[in-house]
């Protein structure tokens, strides 16, 4: 088992390139289902998730093959409608193959995906929708059964929460559908428009993709075509939040300013200066921070859930106290234990986290319990003195392309042992 070792107080200075986001390249795999011939995916992060998504590909028939940064996805031999089991578990989120693959096949078989590390991960609001649009569903023994008959025909489709792996999921499903699919309350989301953009790329007519509106028209096939996946507006928050809890200053490099519009004003109200050109950022915290009042958690354009952990490890040291309100996730707080054993002063009653901000935190062994609330444990301690050492990190991997390196290369001092 691997643990990242860290140790802390030492000021994060220079130049950090952000990779591509993990939570667009998983949709954007699973829609190389639908495009007949090659597609070639550049800018595909090197992420544990990532070769997941890799694996249901090669298990459908597929040939997926990484190139450098690039992933090429070839489907001609795609023979194959299942998801095993242990692949469904490797990765919750491979539920959106599901649309993808009946948009190809007209038939799906995969696991229910279950609960997760945030709590329990339902995927009625999937179901329901492609029900709508004329799919049969079983559900038996924690197993989807899914058949489309005659083929998918679009519908009108209201969410009750602009999910975001339902409006991917429906636009999956719709794109070779016959006739014309409406998505109300869809998610706004930049890793949807991304989604949309390739799809439109390959063929498909989807309009509205930003809006809370989104109309798929079908179209008969699709065909492959070269992508760069959208940077990660999430670890380039995490990068804001490191370079905040180690009063630095960083200049993050390939990263989209309107994607984090909502975060960005956090930061400025922590009192770090900040500067945005090109598709640059450069964030000073030399003057330590201060609490930010009251940050609510929201669908796209609102402050994103996934942000949350990594902002509150900043908070932990901030003078004053802040207040964290998790509207997405039942489970989202379950870094606040570890963060309290590194010496932070938080509590949390239901979906609201009050921090009292400490002048120091202390290093300490503590453990990963999700992806996010991982990466929270690595800015907190890249701030904190002494050593922390950070077990579980399997989590991390998830969601960050080799977190030492990146962190090491701006004078972090952090390593990764067996
Ligand atoms: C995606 C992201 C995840 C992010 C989340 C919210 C990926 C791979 N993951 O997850 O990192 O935290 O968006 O921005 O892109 N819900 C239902 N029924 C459903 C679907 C969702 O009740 O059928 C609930 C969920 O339990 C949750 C909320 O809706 O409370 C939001 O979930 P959703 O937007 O679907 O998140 P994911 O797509 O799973």
């Amino acid at each position: 088992m691997q643990r990242l070792v860290i140790e802390g107080e030492k000021r994060l200075v220079g130049e950090i390139e952000v990779h591509g986001a993990k939570n667009s390249a998983l949709p954007l795999l699973a829609a190389c289902v639908l495009s007949r011939g090659e597609s070639c995916l550049h800018n595909c992060p090197k992420l544990t998730d990532v070769y997941a998504a890799c694996r249901i590909l090669s298990c459908l028939g597929c040939k997926c093959e990484r190139q450098g940064d690039t992933v090429v996805v070839n489907t001609d031999g795609l023979d194959n409608f299942n998801v095993p089991d242990e692949l469904m578990r490797e990765m919750r989120s491979s539920i959106v193959f599901l649309g993808a693959i009946l948009g190809r096949v007209g038939k799906c078989r995969l696991s229910f995906p279950g609960g997760c590390e945030l709590g329990p991960r339902p995927i009625d609001m999937h179901i329901s929708a492609l029900k709508q649009m004329g799919a049969a569903i079983k559900e038996e023994h924690g197993t989807l059964e899914c058949d489309v008959g005659n083929g998918l025909k679009g519908a009108k489709i209201v969410l009750s929460f602009p999910s975001v792996g339902a409006t991917e999921n429906i636009i999956l499903a719709a794109v070779t559908a016959k006739g014309k699919t409406v998505i109300h309350n869809a998610a706004r989301e930049p890793e949807i428009c991304d989604l949309a953009r390739f799809l439109n790329k390959c063929g498909a007519k989807i309009d509205g993709f930003g809006e809370d509106t989104i109309s798929v028209q079908g179209v008969e096939k699709l065909y492959g075509c070269e992508y760069d996946v959208m940077p990660d507006r999430i670890v380039a928050a995490t990068y804001l939040s490191a370079a905040a809890s180690t009063c630095g200053e960083l200049t993050l490099l390939h990263t989209r300013t309107e994607d984090i519009e909502s975060v960005l004003p956090v930061f400025e109200q922590m009192g770090c200066s900040l500067y945005t050109y090109e598709n640059k950022i450069y964030i000073n915290a030399r003057r330590g921070i201060k609490a930010v009042k009251t940050i609510r958690t929201m669908p796209f354009p609102g402050f994103p859930t996934d942000a949350q952990a990594v902002v509150m490890a900043a908070l932990a040291k901030a003078r004053g106290t802040s207040v964290m309100i998790e509207n997405i996730f039942s489970n989202r707080f379950r870094h606040v234990d570890e963060l309290v054993r590194m010496g932070a002063d938080i509590k949390t009653e239901g979906k609201v986290a009050i921090i009292d901000g400490v002048k120091r935190l202390s290093g300490a062994k503590v453990r990963a319990s999700d992806l996010r609330g991982g990466a929270a444990l690595v800015v907190a301690a890249l701030g904190a003195e002494g050593v922390t050492q950070i077990s579980d990190i399997k989590y991390i991997d998830r969601g960050y392309e080799a977190i030492e390196q990146a962190f090491s290369s701006v004078g972090g001092t952090i390593k990764r042992v067996q």
